[in-house]
């Protein structure tokens, strides 16, 4: 019996010291990749000094901050841009580092994402980018923009989503979700009211409440409550009298406050201007800073920012407390779990034959046909003259920060030679942009040229002989001036001459198809000279490849104008110089620009005012034909705040596969104030067979019906009859069916 005992008591001890040593083994709850991410962020705070925590708040370089090398905390690491991932950088230059195994699929730019109308294209597009992140091993990619387009002339309106925030909503959404898929954050920017590039960095916003809620805050909104973004990026300008990268109104009391925001607010590249708002007015982490005189590489450029050494100090004498400091490296702590230290982070991708063919999908499904006399889609076309600098020069490189390094990048002029071979002939016809380089990276070409504007006419003109048809490929080349970070445009006329060359070309009867490249609209009063029309755009590394695709009716066409294309920019809301560029006033040092147009932006505006467009926000064409009908809006629940399901009948009247963007605007009653006469409040994109047709419904809610009551400061519907309008475009709306708001 004794035995026994012994054996048992032996036994018992023997588990005891194992248990004791798993206990010792335990792991801290922070590094425990299974523990609820809550915990590990407190858990994590727990352990960090208040150093540590300052060092987590700004950038140690370029594109990264410190983490906590003690606790095996990794540093974040950030990464441009919206339409891929930007060549390594040295630790403090903006040029590359000149590696050579960071060459990146670039995506189509954003302005032709939501020329798709296709959240699944989103979703796609969000994917394959996050996944190249992912696989660079970055933790943030600084994208999307979703700025609204107020001005055709805005520099960056090609890295965002066009003039409606319920497209640019609707199709931010699907990519925030498909990037942080590959647990990498998405940084949505630029927030706010950031809707032009000259003097972004001091141009104070005066919007008024009920213009930024309806407008320039809800893609921002959907972006962070469906989408779940990440992260948020703070802008350059001002909004009513604050610096947006540490403005309370923003970024505490809505970003934060009212839309429950628990990600990090990151500073734009130099956006954090001082050392005391930064601490309580949202903003989390700083970067590109202009140090106090410590500029570029100085070794100790980074303990000089704002919320570096300045912070430590307030802390230290007592000044500020450490609860803002604490909620900062919590958020930062969440993004670290949320990213570098998730659970089951896979490896992603990069440059695979997905992410080249996802590229050129989308750079197809943007592609808009403004016109056709038929000469589209290209069958036979025989002898093909391309003229046009946009169809020889890469566009991938240049633009500002968005720019990227590929591989290659197919041309238009290389794809329509490789799709019709020697019955494919050039000329340039005018000289727009020369340069083929930025920030060290160039695209190899020489694109210098000795003939005069006059004898790149003639070539072309003489060229003309010779060809059955003449393709013109024409539009801007994000140069200076010219859709580029930094600058925004002088005209919306096409640069360099090139209405003389179209004309030219004209003169000339042969058959013309015309393609402007460009990430906003150009007046195009040519339009008439051409039998064709397509609205091309920046299209990345298979933009020639997606453009062929339509040209020659591979896709059948199925963009849709993210934005207006006005006849002249007087047509436009923005009639003063206070509206835009803005206004030095007496006694203040920065720019004062006045949203006066309120809510009439875009189609808002010249929908409302009657003013006819060259081409309306929505519009475009197909190889077919579609037929919408049977609209009916039934309230699918009981009750004033009820939901409402639009159904209707889309029908493929062609021969020939296609896809059409069904889109339901929302005209409402006599109202207490302003509005527009319709607003876009729903989509769908339908693929259907030739003769195939299809009942869709489509969602609205009662906040679909509503205007902000900024006196209020809330949503409301007068109460009334509403208008649901259905069809192909802001101003094509064949069929319509009433509700009523009690
Ligand atoms: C730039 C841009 C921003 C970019 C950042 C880092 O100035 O405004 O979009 O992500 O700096 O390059």
């Amino acid at each position: 019996m004794k035995k026994i005992l012994y054996v048992l008591a032996l036994v018992a001890a023997v588990c005891a010291c194992g248990k004791k040593k798993h206990a010792e083994r335990h792991i801290a709850t922070y590094l425990d990749l299974s523990a609820p991410i809550e915990e590990r962020v407190e858990d994590a705070l727990s352990r960090m000094t208040t150093e540590e925590k300052v060092k987590m708040l700004h950038a140690q370089s370029k594109f990264s901050s410190a983490g906590v090398e003690r606790l095996g905390i990794p540093e974040v690491w950030c990464t441009d841009g919206p339409h891929g991932i930007r060549p390594e950088v040295l630790w403090d230059e903006w040029n590359q580092a000149g590696w050579t195994n960071d060459s990146c699929t670039a995506y189509p730019a954003l302005t032709c994402l939501a020329a798709s109308w296709d959240r699944e294209m989103a979703e796609l597009y969000g994917n394959c980018i996050g996944e190249e992140a992912r696989y660079r091993k970055k933790d943030v990619l600084l994208g999307p923009g979703v700025n609204i387009c107020r001005t055709p002339l805005n520099g960056r309106n090609f890295e965002y989503m066009g003039e409606d925030p319920f497209l640019a909503g609707e199709m931010v959404v699907p990519y925030v979700k498909g990037v942080q898929e590959n647990g990498v954050a998405a940084c949505v920017k630029h927030f706010a009211v950031n809707n032009q590039e000259t003097k972004r960095h001091s141009t104070n916003s005066i919007v008024d409440d009920r213009t930024m809620y309806e407008i320039y805050l809800p893609a921002f909104k959907a972006a962070v409550q469906k989408g779940g973004a990440w992260a948020i990026m703070g802008s350059y300008n001002l909004y009513n009298g604050q610096y947006n990268c540490h403005n309370k109104k923003l970024l505490c009391d809505i970003l934060k406050d009212e839309w429950g925001f628990d990600g990090v607010v990151i500073s734009d590249w130099g956006g954090c201007r001082n050392d005391d708002e930064p601490i309580t007015n949202g903003l989390d982490m700083e970067f590109g800073t202009w140090t106090n005189g410590l500029q570029g590489a100085a070794s100790n450029g980074y303990d000089a920012y704002h919320m570096a050494n300045p912070y430590l100090e307030r802390i230290r004498d007592g000044r500020v407390g450490t609860t803002e400091l604490d909620d900062k490296v919590r958020r930062i702590l969440r993004l670290i779990f949320r990213t570098s230290m998730a659970p089951e982070r896979h490896f992603g991708r990069f440059t695979c034959p997905e992410h080249y063919e996802a590229a050129r999908k989308i750079a197809a499904e943007g592609t808009v046909l403004l016109k056709n006399d038929g000469v589209l889609p290209l069958e036979n076309p025989g002898k093909i003259l391309v003229v046009g600098e946009n169809a020889i020069k890469k566009m991938v490189v240049g633009g500002g920060s968005s720019s990227l390094k590929t591989r290659y990048e197919v041309t238009p002029l290389e794809a329509l030679q490789e799709e019709f071979g020697e019955n494919v002939i050039y000329e340039r016809g005018y000289v727009g942009s020369t340069e083929t380089s930025y920030n060290n990276v160039s695209t190899g070409e020489n694109l210098e040229e000795t003939r005069s504007a006059e004898e790149l006419i003639a070539a072309a003109v003489a060229a003309a002989e010779q060809a059955d048809l003449i393709v013109f490929v024409g539009g801007l080349n994000k140069s200076k001036n010219q859709d580029n970070e930094g600058s925004d445009r002088l005209q919306l006329t096409l640069p360099y001459g090139q209405q003389e060359v179209i004309e030219a070309l004209a003169a000339t009867g042969k058959k013309i198809v015309a393609v402007n490249i460009s990430g906003s609209p150009v007046a195009m009063p040519w339009a008439d000279k051409v039998n064709a029309l397509v609205q091309g755009w920046y299209g990345g590394t298979e933009s020639g490849h997606g453009l062929a695709d339509v040209l020659t009716g591979r896709v059948n066409p199925s963009g849709r104008l993210p934005f207006t294309i006005p006849c002249s920019l007087e047509d436009g809301p923005l009639k003063t110089e206070r509206q835009y560029p803005g206004v030095i006033e007496e006694g203040k040092d920065k720019v004062q620009e006045y949203y006066d147009e309120g809510v009439f932006i875009g189609y808002r505006w010249y929908a409302t005012q009657g003013i006819a467009t060259q081409f309306p926000f929505g519009y475009g064409l197909s190889y077919t034909t579609f037929e919408i009908s049977n609209l009916k809006a039934t309230r699918s629940r009981v009750g004033r705040l009820g939901e409402f399901k639009v159904k209707l009948t889309v029908k493929n009247t062609g021969d020939r596969d296609g896809a059409e963007v069904v889109q339901v605007y929302v005209a409402p009653p006599e109202s207490p104030v302003a509005r527009p006469v319709r607003e876009l409040k729903g989509f769908a994109k339908v693929y259907l067979k030739a003769g195939e047709s299809r009942q869709i419904s489509i969602p609205l809610s009662y906040q679909d019906l509503c205007y902000f009551d900024a006196e209020a400061h809330k949503w409301t519907a007068a109460p009334g009859e509403y208008t649901i309008l259905a069809g192909d475009s802001s101003d094509h709306l064949p069929v319509s069916t009433t509700i009523k708001a009690v």
